[in-house]
């Protein structure tokens, strides 16, 4: 792989589109990269930029676009019909995200979030006579595999509550589609870990390179040779852009580097970026956290003429360059 500088958008871009999650981690870049692109872009989000810090260093550089209207809205309750007036695409990344802690009370919330609210927008969606609907599911449906590459064919296994609710989600979207008279047709996208600029402070990578600024140790959860197939968050734009263009009967498609990395190679990683040295603190493996994952990308290839363009220290290097940024921009604390 090499670094381009960003990830390009070779399709021709959607000229309105919804994006549901536009305050959070991957759905602000994908506004960011529509707009760009010249597309009126709606985003809802629950996050209210005005009172959520998250929300507000997210869409910082998007609410002033002319184009961007974000819109503070819950998708569990919220009128869903008004949203996706005229909209070419909805790209719904809205839900809950992070495997561990849907172990927990939350799940409810899981439920919630990732299946009722997807069931409300894809109904609306199928009655408005949306043409496509983009979902973000996850590579977490796989399960423990044996190390080698998921192909998208492979028999899911889910191993944590959260990694059902987004194999319900994906399913409940192609279930709709799957309707001869449904005018909306379903992509949904497993996404492997994905990083960069902004990424979910519960995220690895996030807490890798804080920790080294910061001093602290990060946690280990199990002996951190656990491998991840990180991918980095403009190629998952790009990924998913193209997904809004795709053939109707394109169905699931990976989204992931193709490359696996243990945690420590993440550390060694953040040493060398960060020039400290990162100290770790282990704790027991999380139920459901699954020893390898790694993405088969012939099809994203194929269908969505889509390549991954970034490898780790490149992405980590903008990840950390970001972080050191805002920190300069803060000033001594
Ligand atoms: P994120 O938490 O940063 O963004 C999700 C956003 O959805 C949040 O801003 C949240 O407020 C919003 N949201 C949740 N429920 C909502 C509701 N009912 N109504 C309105 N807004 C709601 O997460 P992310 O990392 O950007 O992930 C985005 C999507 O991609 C999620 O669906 C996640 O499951 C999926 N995914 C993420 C990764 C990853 O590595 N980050 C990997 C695989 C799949
Ligand atoms: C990530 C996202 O958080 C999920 O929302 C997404 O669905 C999933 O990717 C996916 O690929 O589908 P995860 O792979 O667990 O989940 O990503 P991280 O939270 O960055 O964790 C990566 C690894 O680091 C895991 O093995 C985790 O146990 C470990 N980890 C994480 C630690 O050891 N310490 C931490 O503080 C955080």
């Amino acid at each position: 792989m090499t670094d381009p500088g960003t990830s390009t958008v070779t399709t021709h871009p959607a000229r309105r589109v919804l994006i549901t999650g536009a305050a959070g981690f991957i759905g602000s870049h994908l506004a960011q990269a529509l707009v760009a692109t010249g597309a009126i872009v709606i985003g809802v989000d629950r996050r209210d930029p005005r009172t959520d810090p998250i929300a507000a260093r997210n869409l910082a550089e998007l609410r002033p676009h002319p184009t961007f209207i974000p819109i503070t809205a819950d998708l569990r309750t919220c009128a869903v019909e008004p949203l996706l007036l005229d909209a070419e695409v909805v790209y719904h990344l809205a839900g809950i995200p992070g495997v561990r802690p849907s172990w927990g009370h939350e799940f409810v919330d899981y439920v919630s979030d990732n299946l009722l609210a997807t069931q409300r927008l894809m109904d609306a969606a199928a009655r408005l006579g949306v043409p496509r609907l983009v979902v973000a599911s996850s590579s977490s449906v796989y399960g423990a595999t044996d190390g080698r590459p998921s192909r998208e064919s492979d028999h899911p296994r889910p191993m944590s509550p959260y990694a059902v609710t987004k194999l319900a989600q994906e399913q409940l979207c192609l279930a709709h589609a799957s309707r001869p008279d449904c005018p909306t047709s379903v992509v949904a996208l497993r996404y492997f870990t994905v990083y960069g600029p902004h990424q979910r402070a519960d995220m690895f990578i996030h807490r890798v390179l804080t920790a080294a600024l910061a001093g602290t140790p990060v946690r280990l959860y199990g002996d951190g040779h656990q491998r991840r197939d990180f991918t980095y968050v403009d190629d998952v734009v790009a990924a998913t852009i193209a997904a809004g263009h795709a053939p109707a009967e394109t169905g699931v498609v990976n989204v992931g580097a193709g490359t696996g990395h243990t945690l420590h190679d993440v550390i060694t990683t953040a040493e060398h970026l960060t020039g400290h040295r990162v100290r770790t603190e282990q704790v027991a493996s999380s139920d459901g956290d699954v020893p390898t994952t790694l993405a088969d990308t012939t099809k994203a290839a194929e269908i969505l003429n889509w390549q991954p363009r970034t490898d780790l220290t490149i992405g980590m290097t903008k990840q950390f360059r970001r972080i050191t940024t805002k920190a300069a921009q803060l000033g001594p604390s």
